[in-house]
């Protein structure tokens, strides 16, 4: 097995293939704050948020997720990238964030059966037929293939929009049980057809979504994948997510971003295996895409720990909250910011508006009351 090198947080990062650059390890990971407008354009407020921590020096800027299909959406206030509209005020995000010198990805996604029936009037669908508490009859439908094919499409559309828009790539949403995870799941996806059974069945959604997108963008953007390694009320496990770790490296995925949110915690399916969840990935493979890995991240150290668990990119969400300029103190040897909970004062200084934080309220101890 080939050794990572051990880089610091604070050095710059290339992706080999595109050729882009990074000015250090630090990825501001995509947050949802509810603050776009009701038909998905993105606001002013959302886009100052994002701004702030470009000038902060985030390495990468990732969008809140977005919704490709117009029924996909999961919540109010969520930036959509479903129509052309969406392309002016976008655009005026990526230049503003390349002026500060971050690169800037979009999260792509669509709700499936987390994207509720009041919102959209339809019927949550999904990968099958499964108890689904967004739906007015209680189930998700089963999704027809002539469905499945359009909603690639909508995800292909919406990634040219974001080459149209300035983005320097996207990132797939493959975690916490939106679609496309309902699509990995054992427990929400039942299908025998070539969308189900096995793990290739499974993640063929996914697999054709990028190679969609793959043959309709530029070769030199970027693509990636968020994926969950562990769902158990869906049906995911380690050694699925490890496989399909395999498949996007032999698609030839940009990254591959573990969703940890703790990553200093042992597979809740291992306990008793030392491996950090980010480690079973890198020690599984010595040519996996380049790694991000995002989860309790808070110190200079512990984003150290993480390289050296072998991630090549350090997700940063809550921290990235209180501390724009996050990224920027990676320079100091022993950053290690005081943590939650923080007063409404200091999140204004931080450029949250009041929507965005009373947001934050529903994150257990995290706005002091
Ligand atoms: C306010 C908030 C909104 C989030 N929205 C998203 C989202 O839109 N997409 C996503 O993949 N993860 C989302 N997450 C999860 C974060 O990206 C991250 O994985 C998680 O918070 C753990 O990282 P942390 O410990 O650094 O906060 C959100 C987290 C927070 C705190």
């Amino acid at each position: 097995m080939v050794q990572h090198e051990q880089p610091n947080p604070s050095d710059s990062f290339t992706f080999n293939r595109t050729g882009h650059s990074t000015r250090n390890r630090a990825v501001l990971a995509a947050m949802t704050n509810k603050q776009s407008h009701s038909d998905g354009t993105i606001s002013d407020k959302e886009m100052r948020w994002l701004i702030r921590r470009a000038k902060g020096c985030f390495g990468i800027i990732t969008t809140a997720a977005a919704h490709v299909s117009k029924d996909g959406q999961g919540w109010e206030g969520e930036l959509g990238l479903f129509d052309d509209m969406h392309i002016d005020k976008l655009t005026i995000l990526t230049d503003s964030i390349h002026t500060y010198g971050s690169l800037i990805f979009a999260q792509l996604f669509h709700g499936g059966m987390r994207a509720p029936q009041y919102l959209t009037g339809r019927e949550p669908l999904s990968a099958s037929k499964v108890r689904c508490d967004e739906s007015e009859s209680g189930f998700s439908r089963s999704a027809s293939g002539k469905e499945i094919k359009k909603i690639i499409r909508d995800f292909t559309s919406a990634a040219i929009r974001c080459v149209k828009s300035g983005f320097d790539g996207i990132e797939l949403h493959g975690a916490h049980g939106y679609l496309i995870s309902q699509f990995l799941g054992t427990k929400t996806n039942k299908r025998t057809d070539e969308w189900g059974s096995d793990l290739k069945g499974r993640s063929r959604f996914l697999i054709e979504i990028f190679r969609s997108i793959k043959e309709n963008v530029p070769d030199s953007f970027i693509i990636g994948t968020r994926i969950s390694p562990e769902i158990e009320n869906l049906g995911i496990n380690l050694n699925d997510s490890i496989n399909l770790a395999g498949f996007l490296r032999d698609e030839g995925v940009d990254f591959l971003h573990l969703s940890c949110w703790d990553v200093f915690a042992n597979s809740k399916e291992h306990q008793d295996d030392p491996r950090r969840l980010t480690e079973w990935f890198t020690q599984s493979f010595d040519d996996l895409p380049p790694i991000i890995s995002t989860g309790s991240v808070w110190s200079k150290s512990d984003a150290q720990e993480l390289i050296n668990q072998g991630a090549d990119l350090i997700g940063v969400a809550r921290a990235g909250i209180p501390y724009p300029d996050w990224a920027k103190n990676l320079s100091q040897e022993n950053y290690n910011p005081p943590r939650a909970p923080f007063t409404v004062k200091q999140l204004r200084k931080a450029d949250l508006s009041d929507s965005f934080i009373n947001y934050m309220r529903k994150w257990k101890g995290f706005v002091q009351n």
